[in-house]
């Protein structure tokens, strides 16, 4: 059978901007949606998505409620001394990860806040990359680096030319491409002027770094909640919590966001429900 799991990546190089958050509530809603899906945790040092599915599993070992759990894999970077050797090891570690995973429909890679050859490598194999931004200023840094004096773009910073060398990566292996997306996270209603400006500011540069944009999340203390109990905003009803309204707007952001995203093998099933 000639079929490739779909590739998400989340990446940016710097921590703390929702990455694995919004990797679980992504997992959540393919494996909800009927998916069958691989997960990597290549956040070795944090290894937050790994903490996320073990909490998750325990929750559903001592409430007894069925919740769908993804196959997961945690990969720990090579201890080896030469860094020759030690890419040569991660390199095999994430192609066997990666083969046995090969009848998923999708993966889903978490990657560190910083450079690193696996992380690198995972960028790579994307279809689609997906990049949280907290909304402030000092975020942006992870794509651009602005004048002092104006919101000109200076020059793309590190993260957006490595995605770049990425892209190429990628095309010479298979000649496929990475679509980039950013996500802005955190977002708050008490600062609308500087939403706005960010707005401004982010939309010049999709243009420039080739990236688009996709809806994200309002700040919501329910996220932290969430985390301790492996819990998603998609798993309210099944564990019998009642919806309150700000529930329900966080799950509308994750669905315009899974819509927003455009993920191939969803237009097929939807196509296949509509046949
Ligand atoms: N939209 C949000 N509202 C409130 N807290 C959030 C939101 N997104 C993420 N968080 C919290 O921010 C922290 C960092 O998120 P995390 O997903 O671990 O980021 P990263 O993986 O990029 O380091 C976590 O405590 C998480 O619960
Ligand atoms: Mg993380």
């Amino acid at each position: 059978m000639d079929k490739k799991p779909y590739v998400i990546v989340l990446g940016n190089e710097k921590g703390g901007t929702g990455k694995s958050t919004t990797a679980m509530h992504l997992v959540t809603a393919l494996l909800r949606l009927g998916y069958q899906v691989g997960t990597v945790d290549i956040d070795a040092r944090q290894g937050t998505l790994s903490r996320y599915i073990d909490n998750r599993r325990h929750y559903t070992e001592t409430n007894k409620v069925n919740l769908p759990l993804p196959q997961h894999y945690r990969l720990t970077r090579s201890a080896e001394d030469s860094t020759k050797t030690a890419q040569e090891q991660d390199k095999a570690t994430f192609e066997k990860i990666y083969q046995e995973l090969g009848d998923k429909d999708f993966i889903v890679i978490d990657t560190p806040g910083h450079d690193l050859y696996l992380s690198r490598l995972a960028h790579s194999y994307a279809d689609t990359l997906i990049t949280p931004l907290n909304d402030s200023f000092v975020d942006l840094d992870v794509l651009v680096h602005l004048k002092h004096d104006s919101m000109e773009m200076e020059k793309p910073s590190i993260y957006a030319d490595w995605v770049w060398e990425q892209k190429k990566h990628r095309a010479m292996r298979d000649r496929g491409s990475i679509d980039w997306i950013v996500l802005r996270n955190r977002l708050s209603s008490i600062h609308a002027n500087n939403k706005q400006k960010m707005e401004g500011v982010l939309n010049k540069m999709s243009k420039r770094l080739a990236f688009r944009m996709v809806p994200g999340f309002s700040e919501r203390v329910i996220f932290k909640e969430l985390f301790m109990q492996g819990l998603t905003l998609l798993d309210l009803t099944d564990i019998g919590r009642p919806l309150k309204l700000s529930h329900v707007a966080a799950r509308q952001e994750l669905r315009d966001l899974m819509n927003a995203i455009n993920l191939p093998p969803l237009q097929k099933k939807v196509a296949e429900a509509f046949k």
